[in-house]
């Protein structure tokens, strides 16, 4: 919580939290002003994990809470915390609302495991959720460690990721810096240069405009925050060092075509890119923003 990255991330989901719920909401999400991805990625999560039998759910991040409550409702043994107060404030509410035990959840961080240690006295958990927090740590590696850690051997993570392959679909500058980061690292000056040059030609390299402010105004944007993307290929390479087997990828937010053409397109944009949510092949990869890889303690 000392570091600097981490009181910020804090500071912007502190600012988000009254509203954040709506992202649940079955009539709600269809209006909000940001693509309701969330409400797609809890229906698949709440899917995976009645699939496996778990019996029991932690979540690091658990923001505001719905999602574990759905978890709880479905009869797991919940428990979850999140660096955020307001969130953990917010979480114990809508807990003690829905009639669940709200000390069940506490401020905690992924980064410090003595911050939640006391949550796993009672054994360890069948399953472990983290949504939004991946791209937030400093450390990836450690991170994962300690969120493998939570869950018994054989025991299953859910782990969101903001995909980087997403970036090849929307011929922005995040296209011409996959192309010079990613792919051509290694290449000398001078054709990185030429490649640049062609791609500020043809690509969209002012967009997408910075989000320097939240949805309400009042609080730092996402973009001020750390929010790493993760190359889903690298990422599966990462979690079998790490001692996890059995990883699969279950896309969410699909886009029906690049996001600039979303004024363009209008209301019918929304609409498409709903009707693609759930498609289990490949090409979740690029037309996908994030992902959760599922994984097995091995
Ligand atoms: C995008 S929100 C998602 C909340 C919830 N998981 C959900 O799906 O609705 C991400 C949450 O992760 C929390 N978070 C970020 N970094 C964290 C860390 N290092 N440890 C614990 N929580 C963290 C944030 O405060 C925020 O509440």
């Amino acid at each position: 919580m000392s570091d600097k990255k981490t009181v910020a991330v804090a500071d912007h989901y502190n600012a988000v939290v009254d509203d954040y719920h709506l992202n649940y909401d079955d009539d709600a999400h269809k209006t909000l002003p940001h693509y309701p991805a969330n409400y797609f990625r809890l229906k698949m999560l709440k899917r995976e994990v009645k699939k496996l039998g778990a019996t029991s759910m932690y979540e690091t991040g658990l923001g505001e809470g719905t999602p574990l409550a759905h978890m709880a409702n479905m009869g797991l043994r919940v428990a979850g915390s999140d660096i955020a107060q307001n969130m953990v404030a917010a979480a114990k509410a809508n807990f003690s609302r829905r009639g669940l035990d709200p000390d069940v959840v506490q401020i905690g961080n992924i980064d410090d495991p003595a911050s939640y240690a006391n949550q796993l006295e009672g054994g360890l958990f069948d399953a472990m959720m983290a949504s939004g927090v991946l791209p937030h740590v400093a450390d990836d590696q450690q991170a994962l460690r300690n969120m493998r850690a939570i869950v018994r051997p054989g025991g299953s993570v859910f782990i969101e990721f903001r995909n980087k392959m997403f970036s090849l679909f929307t011929l922005n500058r995040f296209t011409k810096e996959f192309f010079l980061d990613e792919l051509l690292p290694g290449v000398s000056a001078p054709i990185r240069d030429a490649v640049a040059q062609e791609l500020d030609q043809r690509l969209a390299t002012n967009l997408p405009p910075l989000r320097d402010k939240n949805e309400g105004g009042d609080g730092p944007g996402y973009d001020l925050i750390q929010a790493n993307y993760h190359n889903p290929l690298e990422l599966l390479e990462q979690f079998e060092k790490l001692g996890f087997s059995n990883m699969k990828i279950h896309w969410y937010h699909f886009h029906p075509a690049p996001p600039m053409l979303e004024n363009a397109i209008g209301p019918a944009f929304r609409e498409a890119a709903m009707q693609m949510e759930f498609d289990s092949s490949w090409r979740g990869m690029f037309l996908c923003s994030a992902g959760v890889v599922q994984a097995v303690r091995s």
